[in-house]
Formats: C-alpha cells, sequence, structure tokens
C-alpha cells in the first residue's frame, strides 16, 4: 500500500512545514499548523489538465470584450470592470453577515432575468433559507437553480450536466474532495477545490463566483494563494450598524482594480446607491463647529464625506486621542503640526475624530479635512457649510498636491459646494472654476485664515 505523505500547513496563510510548528514564519500567527495529506499527482488525474492546445500567434486569439454579461446592477457592473467575463474565477470575501450570499444571489436573479441559466451552490445553507432569503429579494426564477452540496466532485458533475451560465459556490470552505483526507475549510481543501473549480471555469467558459469567509485580520481565509489563483477579488466592507455596503475591487485581471460600488441594506435585499455623496451627507449638522466636508476618492470616483472631530480640554491624566475612519497615526501627526506651526495646542486635549456614516478613508487628501475639523472644534468656530478642502499636510504644514484634484473639485461642485480650499499646485484653467470659489493655499497657517 502507498504511504500516505503528510505535511503541517498553517491555516492562516498556507505556510507549508515538514514538522508542526508553534508559530509560523511567515505570518507570524500562533498554533495555526495542522496535519494534512499531500498527494503527488495521480497519472489518472493527467487527462482533466484541459489546455492540450498548440501556441498561437496572438493576433490570431479571438477575445471580445463585449462578451460580459452584466450584473443588472450599474455599481457591480464597475467594480467587475464592465459585467461578468465568461471563464472568470470570482473571490468574494467579507464578515460574516455583510451580504455575501445577498449580493451573490441578487446577481444570480438578475441574470436568471435576462433568461440566462444560472446555479448557487451552498454548503453553509439549506435549500428552504436560500429560499427564504430569496423571497427577501424576490428572487423567483425558474432559471435560478439551487443545489445544496459539499462535495466537489458532485459539484463539478452538475456544473458539467446543468452546464449553467454562472456558477455561485457558498462558500469555499465549505467543499472538500475526497481526494484528500484532510477536514473541510483546511488549508488543502480550499486550495485542492477552488483550483479544480477554477479550472472547469477556464475549461467550460462558465463564470464562478467563489465565497471566501474572512478570518480575524479581515484577509481571506486559507492560503493567501486562494487569491492568485482567481481573476477577480472583491471584499464586501461595512459594519453591522451602518446601511451602507461597500463592495471594492482589491485585485482585477479584467479592469481596474481599487473600483468600489456602494450599496445600501434595506429589507428587500442590496440596493444600489448611485449618489453616494448625497449619501453621505444626509445627516451632516450645518453650522455646527467640527464638521467639515472632504470630496475623498474611491476607485475612480470622488465621494463627499464629512469629518467630524470633538477636541475637548483633558479632565485627567493622559489625553484620549481616538480615529474612527481615519488612520490614528496620522492623526497624531496633524496634531504634532497645528502644535508647531499653528501655535494650536491640542497636546492637553482629548481628541476625538469620526468619519460620519461609517465609511473608512485612508488617503492623504484628507488630512487637510482632519485638521480643520480638529481646529473648527478646538476655536468652537463652525465652518462654512458651503465649503469643501482637500490637500496632504506635510511635516513642515507644507500642503502637498493630490491626485485627481480636478473630479474632486466637480464633485463638490455638483453636490452644490461654492468654495474650495486646496493646494496651491492645481494648476487646471477649466470650467471648474467658474462654478466654484477656488482657495489655494500653501501651509496650514493660511487654512485657519481662509476657514474661519
Ligand atoms: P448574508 O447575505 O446572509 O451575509 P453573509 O452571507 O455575508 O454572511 O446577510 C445577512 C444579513 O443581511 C443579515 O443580518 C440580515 C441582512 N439582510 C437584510 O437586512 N435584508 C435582506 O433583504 C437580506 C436578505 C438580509
Ligand atoms: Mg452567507
Amino acid at each position: 500500500m502507498k504511504k500516505i505523505r503528510t505535511q503541517f500547513f498553517c491555516q492562516n496563510c498556507g505556510h507549508q512545514s515538514s514538522k508542526w510548528l508553534g508559530k509560523c514564519p511567515s505570518c507570524n500567527e500562533w498554533n495555526q499548523f495542522v496535519e494534512e495529506e499531500v498527494r503527488s499527482i495521480d497519472p489518472a488525474m493527467s487527462s482533466e489538465i484541459p489546455f492540450n492546445e498548440a501556441p498561437l500567434p496572438i493576433e490570431d486569439i479571438v477575445a471580445d470584450e463585449k462578451e460580459r454579461i452584466s450584473t443588472g446592477m450599474v455599481e457591480m457592473d464597475r467594480v467587475l470592470g464592465g459585467g461578468i467575463v465568461n471563464g472568470s474565477a470570482t473571490l468574494v470575501g467579507g464578515d460574516p453577515g455583510i451580504g455575501k450570499s445577498t449580493l451573490l444571489l441578487q446577481i444570480l436573479q438578475n441574470l436568471a432575468l435576462q433568461n440566462l441559466k444560472v446555479l448557487y451552490v451552498t454548503g453553509e445553507e439549506s435549500a428552504k433559507q436560500i429560499k427564504l432569503r430569496g423571497k427577501r429579494i424576490g428572487a423567483a426564477s425558474g432559471n435560478l437553480l439551487v443545489l445544496v452540496e459539499i462535495a466537489l466532485e458532485n459539484i463539478t458533475r452538475h456544473i458539467k450536466d446543468i452546464s449553467p451560465k454562472a456558477v455561485v459556490v457558498d462558500s469555499i470552505q465549505t467543499v472538500y474532495t475526497s481526494a484528500l483526507g484532510s477536514a473541510p475549510g483546511s488549508v488543502g481543501q480550499v486550495r485542492e477545490s477552488s483550483g479544480k473549480l477554477i479550472l472547469l471555469s477556464k475549461k467550460t467558459g462558465i463564470p464562478v463566483f467563489l465565497i471566501g469567509h474572512v478570518t480575524k485580520d479581515g484577509s481571506i481565509a486559507g492560503p493567501k494563494v486562494l487569491e492568485h489563483m482567481v481573476d477577480t477579488v472583491l471584499y464586501i466592507e461595512g459594519d453591522s450598524g451602518h446601511a451602507y455596503r461597500i463592495v471594492r475591487g482589491i485585485k482585477n485581471r479584467f479592469g481596474p482594480t481599487n473600483e468600489v460600488g456602494v450599496f445600501e441594506m434595506r429589507d428587500s435585499g442590496l440596493s444600489e446607491v448611485s449618489n453616494p455623496s448625497a449619501f453621505f451627507l444626509t445627516e451632516r449638522p450645518e453650522g455646527a463647529a467640527g464638521s467639515v466636508v472632504v470630496p475623498s476618492m474611491e476607485g475612480t470616483r470622488p465621494i463627499l464625506i464629512e469629518i467630524q472631530s470633538l477636541v475637548n480640554p483633558t479632565n485627567f491624566g493622559m489625553p484620549r486621542r481616538t480615529a474612527i475612519g481615519v488612520d490614528p497615526n496620522r492623526v497624531s501627526l496633524l496634531v504634532a503640526v497645528m502644535d508647531k506651526v499653528c501655535g494650536l495646542h491640542l497636546s492637553n486635549h482629548d481628541i476625538f475624530i469620526n468619519v460620519a456614516g461609517g465609511i473608512k478613508v485612508n488617503e492623504p487628501a484628507i488630512d487637510l479635512g482632519i485638521v480643520s475639523a480638529m481646529a473648527g472644534s478646538f476655536l468652537d468656530r463652525p465652518i462654512d457649510p458651503g465649503i469643501a478642502v482637500f490637500g496632504e499636510v506635510g511635516l513642515t504644514g507644507e500642503i502637498r498636491g493630490i491626485s485627481q484634484m480636478e473630479i474632486r473639485i466637480k464633485e463638490a461642485a455638483r453636490m452644490g459646494f461654492t468654495r474650495c480650499i486646496l493646494p496651491r499646485t492645481f494648476s487646471q484653467v477649466g470650467s471648474v472654476e467658474k462654478k466654484m470659489d477656488l482657495i489655494k493655499i500653501n501651509n496650514v497657517k493660511e487654512l485657519l485664515e481662509h476657514l474661519f
């Protein structure tokens, strides 16, 4: 009998080792190694190797951009780079309960309405549970098939039999192949099952969506290699306390990355937010000290967000610094700059920063917004609600240019803002300047002069 060969795999990152280790040398996680069976390629499998083709001159290869299938949602199509590409594999990750199953069931329903036969494979829920969710989102098409199955061999057989126009596997961690002895959800199983599904997708041209669980640090559970194997990686962001959900493209072989789609979770599933700026500004308190609006870029699109700050003298001991939605280190740096350059001594003050609506922004352009909000609250002076600000702040208090300034100004103008404080380096002379009073500044000192 052939001896079973085993190796130890880190369940967090997929690192492989011949002996058990307490701490993973690759991702530094503790207690993640599990013994799993490794299989050498068995000759019977080689018939499954699909690409047995001769090399072709690139000019002879036919590939049409128009072959994309629309998801029926503008926001989703944008993230995918214009629709679903045939034979593509997409990995969808996100926290539990964020709406992964809901989103993909909605996409399949939309495809079914276009008279395409689609398949939803689930290993997490019963068919009844899917039906109940389907009722909420209005999925009732005869073209939408539901399969409750976790055995990879059965899943691939059904896909071959039905040859649907799209497949969703919810989730890849529940799928297991009998070719491996290890438990479902282990690194080996996830890698093997997704590999087979991706191969099948490439061979048949059927696009597959794999739903992936995330680990506690937010990355997709199982080997990082999974992200390399698929064509597109999407994350659904948002938090349970807020209704908005952002679908973000992390990797896309068929379109721009870092593109986002904005959705709102409603009773009837996810609904598209076509004007996110208005969505995030609905509850803005006009005329209150400590609030300012920044045009931020999410992928290629501008979204106006409101930054709020509360600066209060510390009652005892260490001042508290809390930043929600922005990088706390960035806030500390800006506090230091304000102290040194503007003479605003915030060091014995508690400082709270929040981005309204629960969205997270991580770009230097919001520096000016953070400074403005903190200064406003510290001085107790409201900022004119018609002002929008953006720009990066350097260590000497200089204001640095950022990307896509014109698009940001246009978005602010569209939302009715009349004045914009921005870096001096902006030099475009276009139609934007007529609608907007542009105040170009060199350093943070000038900012305060113009704000109050
Ligand atoms: P779900 O898609 O099951 O999340 P995931 O697959 O990412 O774990 O979404 C579950 C959450 O969404 C749940 O808290 C209920 C909420 N929800 C709505 O608010 N409205 C709806 O129409 C649906 C279907 C779900
Ligand atoms: Mg789910």
